[in-house]
């Protein structure tokens, strides 16, 4: 496996070995990913066995344009189209009919695909260079911490990884938001678009929850974890001699005692505070300390998506 700087060359030679059924990791706006052509079954396939991700577990699928949206998916409901208009290219994901072309594999045996028109020049531009869809989970080990840089990528998965394509630090952070169609309109995972601005647009979501079933691996009760056992607590009230071997993973302010501290976002902005998340949990989890102390997250914009990722990360 390699890591190259994203240059048009590079580009070139990753669509090169995607068409042969090679898996490429690239960053997108949210986190990077891990991708194989969408309707290359076997390819698809290959990113179940190098995550070691269960089949049942369907995959996003990346489009570039309208016509590659076409070639996937069916004629998405008006509410679909309204947050098409308003989110894309962005990370809003939206699940739709699927194309008999697309392979069974990609979408677990669903009726139904979730489709992304991503932001990132790199994302793209691979997407361009390919001209077909890219079906594209996090290029992360199954359940565990999603990656936001190329090195982080480097680490968890290893040689079935063709290539990573290196653009710095994914800018936002936290994966996109996942929205179904069904009587309602049902965010099935919060994500880098707030609820909020969702609902702006659409009128009220249904949260997943609110009587919906799991059908996202997202929705697991463990998830997105840390090798290093993660609480959700409050740091203050934590006794000193708890804190020695602990590190502290903080919204705005520093705590004493812990043997690491990483501070999200000093002035409160949730925005700089995801973009930092999974990369403090992961400079956190290499110092192989006892636990890590996560402190709550205010339950408002991105702190919902990053709040669910940390009760997962928690659960046991
Ligand atoms: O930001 C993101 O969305 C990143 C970047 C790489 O685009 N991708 C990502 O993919 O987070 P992944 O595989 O880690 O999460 C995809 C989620 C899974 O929980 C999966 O179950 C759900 O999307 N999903 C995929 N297809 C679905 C479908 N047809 N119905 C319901 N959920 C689906
Ligand atoms: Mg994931």
């Amino acid at each position: 496996m390699t890591v190259v700087t994203a240059t048009p060359q590079a580009l070139q030679r990753a669509a090169e070995l995607l068409r042969e059924g090679a898996l490429v990791a690239f960053p997108t706006e949210t986190v990077y990913g891990l991708g194989a052509s969408a309707f290359d079954a076997t390819a698809v396939a290959r990113i179940f066995e190098v995550k070691r991700r269960p089949f049942l577990d369907p995959l996003i699928v990346h489009v570039l344009d309208p016509d590659m949206l076409a070639a996937v998916a069916g004629k998405p409901p008006a509410a679909a189209q309204a947050l098409i208009e308003r989110f894309w290219p962005g990370p809003l994901t939206l699940v739709l009919p699927k194309r008999p072309a697309v392979p069974s594999i990609v979408t677990a045996g669903l009726a139904t695909v979730a489709v992304r028109m991503p932001q990132h020049p790199v994302a793209r531009a691979l997407l361009g260079a390919l001209g077909a869809a890219i079906a594209a989970p996090s290029a992360n080990t199954f359940g565990r911490l999603s990656p936001t840089r190329a090195s982080h990528v480097a680490s968890m998965l290893g040689e079935g990884v063709a290539m990573i394509l290196d653009a710095g630090s994914a800018t936002l952070g936290i994966e996109s938001s996942i929205v179904a169609f069904e009587k309602v309109p049902t965010l099935l995972r919060p994500g880098a678009i707030a609820i909020e601005e969702i609902e702006a647009v659409i009128g009220p979501v249904r949260r997943i929850g609110e009587g919906a079933s799991i059908r996202a691996p997202g929705q697991l009760a463990h998830h997105y974890a840390p090798a290093t056992p993660l609480r959700l607590i409050e740091p203050s009230i934590v006794p000193f001699p708890e804190r020695r071997r602990a590190a502290v993973l903080a919204f705005q302010e520093e705590f004493a005692g812990y043997a690491a501290t990483r501070v999200l976002a000093a002035d409160g902005d949730l925005r700089a505070a995801a973009a930092a998340f999974f990369d403090a949990l992961h400079e956190l989890d290499a110092l192989g300390l006892e636990r890590i102390d996560a402190q709550p997250l205010p339950e408002r914009g991105l702190g919902v998506a990053m709040t669910d990722r940390l009760r997962r990360a928690a659960a046991r």
